[in-house]
């Protein structure tokens, strides 16, 4: 397995002691088989010559400009890479779109592959294998996956042969019944469905963590007991300030934009209505906040824990904690920030100079939380759940609040500490309710 990549830097990176991205379990991997049956390159033309099998997996992040800005997904460095491998390939190859890709991307990548390879008679196969696993998880699940989807032209031999090929790959590890073949655009649709589901199912139980701030109810009640039915099951029913992460919004839009380009504008905005409830979501965790601390949040210092968009992970991309802080900005908060993965660097390039003018980032919690006057959770690490929070309560000014927005922390250990805490989908506190409608 090679693995190649035009940025110098980041080879280098993969081949040094700091992987440049972190993942519980990946550098155990990686130091057992660099150098065995693992390699990365910066020479890309000459790994396309000798590969049999390419695993596409570049960015296709959302169009920022142009036709179908703010939904499409943006295909540039997916064709570039075709036009190399077209190029550079003096063999067959099978191709496998690992990339998360619009419907149909693989008609696409056909064309621009057999119009632009010179050497004669050499024969593309384009597999689709979507990836399913997430950060954080990322090794347990790529060991142990719920399933490995391959799609192919399984209408024809050689389709049927490429996919057999790739089916054998992952059956070194992977039971075979957990190995699904498809054709080629049902497997590029269940990528896009399969998110836009997880997503959906966060946004709903979201959308009830609202009522149930309204009515008393308590929303992890309602999760557990709804998730006891066999038919709904209990995952991905946590209540949070938002999903974030590099996929959920964008391959929703992506999908409800291929709706709409078929015409199907019901479809498309009930796709959308999911990203709208996540931005209410977050919307709504900023007007707590205010309006719990006086309507007044200028110049106080918030402690905000975590920048991630989940745990056990560094990555930023699209973390809800992003609008939270730029909100309570705009309402002239102080942020202080601490994320035990996230460096100072990454959260500047997240939220741009002007509103770093109003965070520090700091290396350690003590500091971040020393004189503030409310802590946000931002993101569920397992470390907040094990600090000292009567000592925590001791260096805030008081009334010292805790806006928890991802119910990781004891809510009741918090308020009999004397803090006055708000919980996403939870019963709230009195000294709060005054303040509701805000
Ligand atoms: C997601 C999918 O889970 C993977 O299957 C998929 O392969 C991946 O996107 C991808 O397309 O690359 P990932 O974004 O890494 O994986 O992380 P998730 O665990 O799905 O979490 C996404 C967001 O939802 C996070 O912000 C998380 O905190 C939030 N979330 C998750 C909730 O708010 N509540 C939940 O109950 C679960």
């Amino acid at each position: 397995m090679t693995v190649v990549d035009l940025n110098q830097q980041r080879i280098d990176a993969w081949n040094s002691d700091n992987l440049p991205i972190y993942e519980p379990g990946l550098d155990e991997v990686v130091k057992a088989c660099r150098g065995k049956n693992l390699f990365f390159s910066t020479d890309c033309e000459a790994a396309i010559r000798a590969a049999q099998c390419i695993f596409v997996s570049v960015n296709t992040p959302t169009k920022k400009t142009g036709l179908g800005k703010g939904k499409a997904a943006d295909l540039t460095y997916w064709e570039s890479a075709a036009r190399n491998i077209a190029a550079w390939s003096t063999s067959d190859k099978i191709i496998v779109e690992k990339s998360t890709v619009p419907v149909r991307t693989a008609e696409a990548i056909e064309k621009v592959l057999l119009r632009n390879c010179p050497a004669p008679g050499v024969h593309f196969d384009i597999l689709s294998n979507p990836e399913f696993l997430a950060e954080g998880t990322a090794i347990d699940d790529l060991t142990a996956p719920d399933r490995v989807l391959i799609g192919g032209k399984i209408e024809n031999d050689r389709g049927t042969a490429a996919c057999a090929a790739l089916v054998d790959v992952y059956a070194n590890w992977v039971p075979r019944e957990r190995i699904l073949t498809a054709n080629l655009w049902s497997a590029e649709l269940s990528k896009l469905t399969a998110n836009a589901m997880l997503a959906q199912r966060i946004s709903s139980i979201n959308a009830i963590s609202a009522l149930c701030e309204c009515t008393g109810a308590d929303v992890s009640q309602v999760s557990f007991a709804i998730g006891k039915d066999s038919r709904i099951g209990p995952k991905f029913l946590n209540a949070s300030v938002g999903f974030g992460g590099s996929c959920f919004q964008k391959d929703i839009l992506n999908l409800a934009y291929i709706c709409e380009c078929h015409g199907l504008q019901e479809v498309a905005d009930y796709w959308y209505s999911v990203v709208g409830m996540n931005d209410y979501q977050k919307t709504r965790f900023v007007r707590r906040v205010v309006s719990a601390m006086f309507n007044t949040i200028r110049n106080k210092k918030i402690a905000m824990l975590g920048f991630a968009f989940k745990k056990d992970t560094g990555d930023t991309r699209e973390t809800p904690a992003i609008d939270v802080a730029a909100g309570m900005i705009e309402d002239g908060a102080k942020i202080a920030l601490y994320d035990p993965q996230v460096p100072e660097e990454q959260v500047r390039m997240d939220m741009g100079e002007e509103a770093m003018k109003s965070i520090t980032c700091y290396k350690n919690p003590t500091d971040a939380l020393k004189d503030a006057h409310a802590v946000t959770i931002m993101t569920e690490w397992d470390e907040f759940k094990t600090y000292d929070w009567k000592e925590i309560y001791e260096v805030m000014h008081k009334p010292a609040f805790v806006f928890d927005g991802r119910n990781i922390l004891d809510h009741a250990h918090l308020s009999e500490i004397g803090f006055i805490v708000y919980a996403l989908g939870k019963p709230i506190d009195p000294f709060l309710k005054s303040a509701e409608g805000a």
